[in-house]
């Protein structure tokens, strides 16, 4: 199966991202876990990703597609891949498409996660991550982890993310709504998009979304 899961930051899209590929037995590619690796690696990518990110801006489309391309093009995704994060404005979406073209594929359903922004603005200030997978993520009071401040799943420690502070959070909202929305209607005119409500406990949401894609078969 080939998914892409949209919603605005916050919205618990890596959260369910985890899950599905899990149960779906497919790569979870998030393009915010493949900036922040190259952040924690020092690379030239991750320098250059940073400064975007901070700022709460969408780190320049030749980079992000040609990163993405890569990952996709992994023999891990040849059965499929759950893309997070990813195509983030319709220039991405319609590469998306050319790369998909190319290898004689399509999509199967684009998930568009539904919350308020009110609910958004408290995941991200209670959100942790942690410092040796960007993927193992907990909230202060919605996903507690079992010791203070350590990953259950690695025991790494647990931080807020730079970008999670109040003013780059209302950058990147603003951003979701001019550049990353916009590809809500262009993945409707091919049919693909499923709003899975996304307020409630989060299995809740990942049944919801694999009772969607069941549909979609
Ligand atoms: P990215 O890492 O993709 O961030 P984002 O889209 O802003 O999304 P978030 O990671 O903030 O939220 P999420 O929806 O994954 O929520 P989560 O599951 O963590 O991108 C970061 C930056 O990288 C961008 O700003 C941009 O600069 C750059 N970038 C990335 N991709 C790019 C691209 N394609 N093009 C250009 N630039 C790009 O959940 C949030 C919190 O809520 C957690 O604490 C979680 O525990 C909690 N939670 C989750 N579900 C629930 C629930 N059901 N109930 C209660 N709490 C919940
Ligand atoms: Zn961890």
């Amino acid at each position: 199966m080939r998914i892409v899961l949209v919603g605005p930051p916050g919205a618990g899209k890596g959260t369910q991202a985890v899950r599905l590929a899990e149960k779906l037995s497919i790569p979870h590619i998030s393009t915010g876990d493949l900036f922040r690796a190259n952040i924690s690696g020092q690379t030239e990518l991750g320098k250059l990703a940073k400064s975007y990110m901070d700022a709460g801006e969408l780190v320049p489309d030749e980079v992000t597609i040609a990163m993405a391309k890569d990952r996709m093009e992994q023999p891990d995704a040849e059965g499929g891949f759950l893309l997070d994060g990813f195509p983030r404005n319709v220039s991405q979406a319609e590469a998306l498409d050319e790369l998909l073209t190319g290898e004689s594929i399509t999509l199967d359903a684009v998930l568009d996660l539904e919350v308020s922004e009110d609910e958004v603005v408290k995941r991200i200030a209670g959100r942790r991550i942690c410092r040796n997978d960007s993927s193992h993520v907990f909230h202060v009071t919605y996903s507690k982890p079992k010791r203070e401040g350590v990953c259950d799943v690695c025991g790494g420690e647990l931080y807020q993310r730079d970008d999670d502070h109040e003013d780059t959070v209302r950058k990147r909202l603003e951003v979701y709504h001019s550049q990353t929305e916009p590809i809500i209607d262009y993945y409707k005119a091919q049919g693909l998009v499923v709003t899975i409500p996304a307020l409630g406990p989060v299995d809740e949401i990942t049944r919801r979304a694999l009772e969607a894609l069941k549909r979609e078969d």
